[in-house]
């Protein structure tokens, strides 16, 4: 069976009055259907950057990008809106509400392109808030009278609500207490056994045990839970070194902030950012 995800050489390089900078560095993922992955890594080091791709709400600048085996660079805006409704339920980390339409309004949203009536549409949505536990009494209020917790849970609902396939969420639990974001990562897992497939990115290492697998993710780049292990070693090791080792350069990585070889594509990519210049 093809993979849910396959994701192969993938870089990102947002243009910008200040200059360019390159959010993703040839990154390659494959994610099995069924499958549960959880995506770890620091602020700004591209998580949801990869997300918004593999949430087809952005397309890559350079590399391919197969969902369930569609190559989704071929698809026009209709066809990727489509693909996005049926077979995508992703929470995005801003949330999206539309501020004054109502919780219930917003979470039928994603149905709007199916030909469901709408008190099935309705009830879906109902269902989909009570598996995230948000008070009935919220259900009719604008969302944006709502609390960071309680929008949170209305952006997974509106996730859930079409029953897809893949379900991607960025942060999902960030703005909830324990005992929500403990039932919410239990939801994920009920869904899982159900057979979908799920990508969660997160700072907890707590939240990403929930899941199968860890990968991690620093400067745009994809490290397996060994790879990263390794580079925390090596850094724990480099902070123990005496001093003098490191002014020769001895301890110096790639990783290093301000040290370039003209050889490392990584290090050249970094002195281009520093320099403001374009680079692949
Ligand atoms: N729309 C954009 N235009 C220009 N640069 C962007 C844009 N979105 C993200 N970036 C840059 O790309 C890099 C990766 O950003 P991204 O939002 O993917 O990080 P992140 O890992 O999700 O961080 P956080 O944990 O803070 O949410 C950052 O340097 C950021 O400034
Ligand atoms: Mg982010």
């Amino acid at each position: 069976m093809t993979p849910a995800i396959d994701v192969q050489g993938v870089w990102r390089i947002y243009e910008t009055a200040a200059g360019y900078t390159t959010a993703l560095r040839g990154v390659s993922l494959t994610v099995e259907r069924g499958e549960f992955l959880a995506i770890m890594g620091p602020s700004g080091s591209g998580k949801s950057t990869l997300m918004n791709v593999l949430g087809c709400l952005d397309r890559p600048t350079i590399g391919t990008y197969r969902l369930e085996g569609i190559d989704i660079s071929e698809l026009s805006e209709d066809d990727l809106a489509h693909v996005r409704s049926s077979r995508l339920g992703v929470v995005v980390q801003s949330f999206n509400l539309l501020p004054r339409a109502t919780v219930l309004r917003n979470v039928m949203l994603p149905l709007v392109y199916s030909d469901l009536p709408a008190r099935e549409r309705e009830l879906r949505a109902w269902r989909a808030l009570r598996s995230v536990d948000l008070p009935e009494e919220h259900y009719l209020h604008r969302s944006n009278e709502l609390s960071g917790g309680q929008m949170q849970r209305v952006a997974i609902a509106r996730a859930l609500v079409s029953d897809p396939s893949i379900i991607l969420a960025d942060e999902p639990t960030g703005n909830l207490d324990t005992a929500t974001g403990e039932m919410v990562m239990r939801t994920f897992r009920r869904l899982q056994r159900r057979g979908r497939t799920i990508v969660l990115i997160t700072h907890d290492a707590q939240v990403a045990a929930w899941a199968d697998r860890t990968i991690h993710i620093r400067d745009g780049r994809l490290f397996s839970d060994d790879e990263e292990r390794r580079y925390l070693e090596g850094l724990a090791a480099r902070k123990d070194a005496p001093q003098t080792a490191e002014k020769s350069g001895a301890t110096g990585g790639s990783n290093d902030a301000t040290s370039f070889s003209a050889t490392d594509p990584a290090s050249s990519a970094r002195r281009a950012r520093l320099l403001g210049v374009p680079c692949l």
